[in-house]
Parts: structure tokens; sequence; C-alpha cells
């Protein structure tokens, strides 16, 4: 695991009113955060710009929505060679925004600060939502999706990484309490864990792996791909 700030935000107790949102505070432990959160995040960054290798199109530009500390948009450009067009990193968290502008000095990333459901995405052959979906207000994200895909390229893709909930209620109960395991074994106690999922409550609405499917043929597209799932974390790739 990477040498980065350590996350102790709820180590203590938190108030009734509290509601997790992606501030100054988070951000300054974002990186140690959703490695210790995420099962395979380190594999989904190395993997999305090995994806994004193979779809890119030569003198096109690439989305990295709900781009964070920029993982996604590093590790695209670390891939693919001879890139030739700008990497749009956009989040509306000022603080993410302005960690980005400190550290990282590559000019083919443009960072962006706004909503992603105001952006026009331009000339793009490569969208990336890497556990962004989940944060957008649940009746946005099917007509935001809905214009990506009508905006991207012809044989474009978007890839879209959420937590999502099983069909099944006992496979659901099975892989909760492996990912509170894979918390705990990563050196989260239980109090820190519940006070988390409490904060996260109204802000991240984890959807089925069913509603996405439906949602991607909503939108019109039917050549999509699940090409990666650990515990309740998956991964598709829309192909237009
Ligand atoms: C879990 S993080 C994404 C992680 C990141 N994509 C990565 O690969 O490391 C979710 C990010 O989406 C951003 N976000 C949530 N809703 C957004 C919205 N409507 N518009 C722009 N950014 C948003 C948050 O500020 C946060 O930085």
């Amino acid at each position: 695991m990477k040498e980065c700030k350590k996350d102790n935000l709820y180590k203590k107790k938190i108030s009734k009113s509290h509601k997790f949102t992606f501030d100054n505070k988070v951000a300054d432990v974002f990186e140690d955060m959703v490695n210790r959160s995420v099962p395979g995040y380190d594999f989904l960054v190395d993997n999305i710009g090995v994806l994004s290798k193979n779809f890119y199109q030569p003198n096109t530009n690439i989305y990295d929505l709900g781009s964070s500390l920029c993982s996604c948009s590093l590790s695209v450009l670390e891939k693919i060679d001879n890139f030739s067009g700008k990497v749009f990193a956009v989040d509306s968290s000022k603080a993410m925004i302005d960690i980005c502008k400190n550290n990282i000095n590559k000019e083919e990333i443009k960072f962006i600060n706004q909503d992603i459901c105001e952006v026009d995405v331009k000339n793009t052959s490569i969208i990336i939502l890497n556990l962004t979906l989940q944060f957008v207000d649940l009746k946005k994200r099917t007509n935001l999706l809905e214009k990506l895909f009508s905006q991207l390229n012809k044989n474009g893709v978007i890839i879209i990484t959420e937590k999502i909930t099983l069909d099944k209620e006992s496979d659901d109960i099975f892989f909760k309490k492996f990912h509170d395991f894979y918390k705990e074994n990563n050196g989260y106690t239980k109090e820190e864990i519940d006070r988390k999922k409490i904060a996260l409550e109204k802000t991240m609405l984890i959807e089925s792996e069913k509603s996405h499917e439906r949602r991607f043929l909503n939108i019109g597209c039917e050549n999509f791909y699940k090409w990666f799932q650990c515990y309740n974390f998956a991964s598709w790739i829309l192909i237009k």
C-alpha cells in the first residue's frame, strides 16, 4: 500500500447531522481512504489505463469525470503512447482540484472545477466515471449518461465503476460482510466503518447491477461488458 496521509476521519464520534462530502479533510486523506476502502482500486486504475490505450482514437480528448486526485487521468497518460489530445479532469470538489493543481504538472491535463452534469464533452473517444456516478443525484443519472453517450465519438467508450447491491439477498449480505472484513483487514475499526457508512447514507446511493445495465440499454447502448468485479464493486465498458 502507498505511503500517504492516513485516514483517521471517523476515529472519533460524529454528530447526527454530519454528512460525507469531498471537502478539504477528505481530499487530504483521499488516497489512503480509497486504497483501504475499495477492493481492487489499484487494479482498476491501472486497467482503466490499459482499456483506454486500446480504445483511444488519435487526436481526441479523454474526460475523467469525478477525477478526485487524477489517478485515472495519470494512468491513461502513462499507458497511451503518443497521446495527442487533452485529458479533462472534472470534479465538483474544489479541494480535490486544488490538490491536483498544486501537485500535478502535466500540460496534457486540464483541471475543471465543475458539476459533471453541466459538462459538454467534445471530440472524445474515452469517458471515465470511476466510482463517481454513485454520488450523482439518482434522478440525474440517466440524462447524464444519455448525453455523454450521444456526445461520445463513434467507437468510443465510457468506463463506469460503481459499488453495487446484489440482487439475491444472501449474495448481498455475503459481499457487504466481506467488504467490511476487507476494510477491517486494512486497519479500520468496526466503529470507523459504521460511522462512515452512516455518513455516506445520504451522499452515496448504490444501485444494483441490473439497474445499471437497464440504464445502459435505455440510453441506447447494447454493446457493454462487465470487465471487473471484486466483492460488491463492478466496472463496465460501454462501446458506441
Ligand atoms: C470516489 S471519488 C472518485 C474517484 C476517482 N475517480 C478515482 O479514480 O480515484 C468521487 C469523486 O466524484 C466527485 N463528484 C461527485 N459528484 C460529482 C458531480 N456531480 N460533479 C463532479 N464531480 C463529482 C467527488 O468530488 C469525488 O472527487
